[in-house]
């Protein structure tokens, strides 16, 4: 039997797609208030009658930090999706991140250890490898020293608990991918940058990172947990693309116009402490923090070759993807 988790979200749910074809039964974990119709968010771009598929699925709800609740509900599990991840750069989540990205991995992996389950493939992220200066990281580029940004602490941590089953004998398989493009719930995860640039952006910042659909997230996922890989991670980059050419590339998409105005280091730093106040004394979600400030001017880039050699995995052409979820987002508006 396979299970998956976070398979109500961006990656979790295209990859419901994809096991869909597979035989034998599929379970869902969901956390107790998340209804299994919450996948159709992304499901609806891909089908055209997408609730017919709910039945296809065992959606089973468990709290996944309660152990005992978890491995009840993990029982019978074979082969193991594990892509629930809080993705945040807002210091409110941090009890959600350490939960969600670090402490529930280590619960995963301890069950797969005690119940002889024979794969495990987990979503990492290019948060959790180190970025060195003036050249692509790769998978033995290490882990990053993190002191601020909790995302990228606690998905290293999560990381270094599915290292550890590794030494302990876990045949487990890690993906690190780059910023995921694709259609979801646009107030969540990366499919909230369609929205925030539809609703108007004025700035952009200097920084590169790595980008990559959805839909190549899952398919390295099922490559990978089909192969004879194990013990080892994987960068999944489509493309390295700056923030400036990827707001040009989401807003010509959206028909909007594209932020103008540069924002350098010195502002950005100004902006997130007025943005910090601005939430505090309005209790509502900041739009610029620290980490996200920071991480927006940072120039990284990924190689993905480790992939595309040990796999002969091709990646989409992000371009293409960018114009297709833009195409899924005005469908929704
Ligand atoms: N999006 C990116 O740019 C990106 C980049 C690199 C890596 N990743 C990693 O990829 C994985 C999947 O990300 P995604 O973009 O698919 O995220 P997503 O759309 O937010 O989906 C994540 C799913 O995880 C489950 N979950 C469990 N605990 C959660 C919590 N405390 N807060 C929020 N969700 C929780 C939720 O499913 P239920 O409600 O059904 O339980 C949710 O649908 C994560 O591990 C993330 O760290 C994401």
């Amino acid at each position: 039997m396979i299970v998956v988790t976070g398979g109500t979200g961006l990656v979790g749910g295209y990859l419901l797609l994809k096991l869909a074809e597979e035989e034998g039964p599929v379970r869902v974990l969901l956390r107790p208030g998340t209804k299994p119709e919450k996948v159709l968010e992304v499901w609806k771009h891909y089908l055209p009658d997408p609730a017919s598929l709910l039945p296809r699925f065992e959606w089973v709800h468990t709290d996944p930090l309660n152990r005992a609740a978890l491995y009840e509900a993990l029982q019978g599990a074979e082969y193991i999706y594990h892509c629930a991840g809080k993705v945040s750069f807002d210091r409110r989540d941090k009890r959600a991140m350490w939960e969600t990205n670090t402490h529930l991995t280590g619960y995963i992996v301890d069950f797969c250890l005690a119940n002889a389950v024979k794969k495990l493939a987990y979503v990492s992220s290019v948060a959790a490898v180190a970025s060195p200066k003036g050249e692509a990281a790769t998978e033995a580029s290490g882990w990053p020293v993190q002191k601020k940004n909790l995302y990228a602490k606690t998905k290293t941590r999560g990381e270094f608990e599915i290292w550890r089953g590794v030494a302990e004998g876990l045949n487990a398989v890690m993906v690190n991918p780059g910023i995921i493009l694709g259609p979801g719930n646009w107030k969540q995860s990366s499919a909230r940058i369609f929205d925030t640039l539809y609703h108007g952006m004025s700035y952009y910042t200097t920084g590169t990172s790595a980008f990559v659909d959805n839909r190549d997230v899952a398919d390295a996922l099922v490559q990978l947990m089909k192969s004879d890989q194990s013990g080892e991670r994987f960068i999944l980059s489509s493309a390295t693309l700056s923030y400036k050419e990827l707001f040009e590339s989401i807003t010509t998409a959206l028909g909007k116009p594209a932020p103008a105005k540069k924002l350098s280091f010195f502002l950005s730093e100004i902006a997130w402490r007025g943005e910090w106040l601005l939430s505090r004394l309005t209790g509502r979600e900041a739009r610029l923090t620290s980490q996200t400030a920071r991480t927006a001017h940072k120039k990284q880039s990924y190689s993905s070759e480790k992939i595309k050699t040990s796999l002969g995995f091709r990646f989409r052409d992000i371009q293409e993807s960018i114009r297709e979820t833009a195409q899924c987002y005005l469908a929704d508006h």
